[in-house]
């Protein structure tokens, strides 16, 4: 793997650490970190500060992430955001990158396997669609200092659902815990039988390895991505 591409963290928490850690290994120096110190509406997101920077990966907060987001595209840097609880925001965000022709790579969860698992949760409520005798539910559980409920990816997962066609009800809940990294299970119950599919996480990093495979292949792509993308080649069957 070609060596030597500069990457710039924005958001040096406990994700931007560990991608930090992971860096070397695909191939990347990490020669920026940014903070919130001095940062508020990504003001130190310039052309001149990220001169030397090929890419960003931005782990913040729902809030700062837009602000980040739109301030990297206007400086010309293509970016991989793994913030989550922003998605409200996602269409000015890419509005920005489109615009300024960069690229960008979104996700609310950068794990290979969650991203298969999505895959089986939106095969299985597809073959569901049509069966009255089923109910389901989508469940998730995190550390408690996870600020959003339900996650991302819980959100993310409903709504595939509803793309592919299942249409009944769905019952969402989240629960706030210790030091859980993560665990997302959806199920479907009849008077015959129940269907669990779950993804557990062990820890944080596969989501590291994930964006920093998404900063990988956006290097030299401009538009908005999903992870679906870099990984399958697109996104979800559309409903059908
Ligand atoms: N997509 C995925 O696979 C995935 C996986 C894990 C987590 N996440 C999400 O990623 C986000 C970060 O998680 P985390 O565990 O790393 O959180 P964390 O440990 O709380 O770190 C958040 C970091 O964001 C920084 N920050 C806040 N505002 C900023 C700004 N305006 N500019 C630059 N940095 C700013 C904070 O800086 P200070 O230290 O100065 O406050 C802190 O370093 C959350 O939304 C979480 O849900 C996603």
């Amino acid at each position: 793997m070609a060596a030597g591409n500069k990457l710039a963290l924005v958001g040096y928490g406990k994700m931007g650490r560990l991608v930090e850690q992971l860096a070397s290994q695909h191939g990347f120096d990490v020669v920026l970190r940014l903070s919130s110190t001095g940062n508020s509406h990504g003001r130190a997101i310039t052309r001149q500060a990220f001169a030397a920077v090929d890419v960003a990966i931005e782990f913040t907060t729902p809030e700062a992430a837009p602000h980040n987001l739109k301030r990297l595209a206007e400086a010309g840097i293509n970016a991989v955001s793994g913030t989550t609880g922003w998605y409200e925001k996602l269409d000015s965000v890419a509005d920005a990158v489109r615009r300024a022709g960069t690229g960008l790579v979104w996700s609310p969860n950068f794990s290979v396997g969650v991203a298969v698992f999505q895959r089986l949760v939106s095969e299985s409520a597809h073959l569901l669609k049509d069966e009255d005798g089923y109910g389901a539910w989508a469940w998730e559980i995190h550390h408690d200092a996870k600020k959003d409920a339900p996650s991302g990816t819980l959100l993310h997962l409903v709504e595939t659902m509803r793309r592919r066609g299942y249409n009944k009800p769905i019952n969402v809940s989240a629960n706030r815990a210790g030091r859980h990294p993560g665990t997302h299970e959806v199920g479907f119950d009849s008077a015959a039988d129940t269907i669990t599919l779950r993804h557990v996480a062990r820890n944080r990093e596969g989501f590291a390895h994930g964006a920093l495979k998404a900063a990988r292949w956006i290097l030299g792509r401009t538009g908005v991505h999903t992870f679906e993308e870099v990984l399958f080649g697109s996104s979800q069957p559309a409903a059908d």
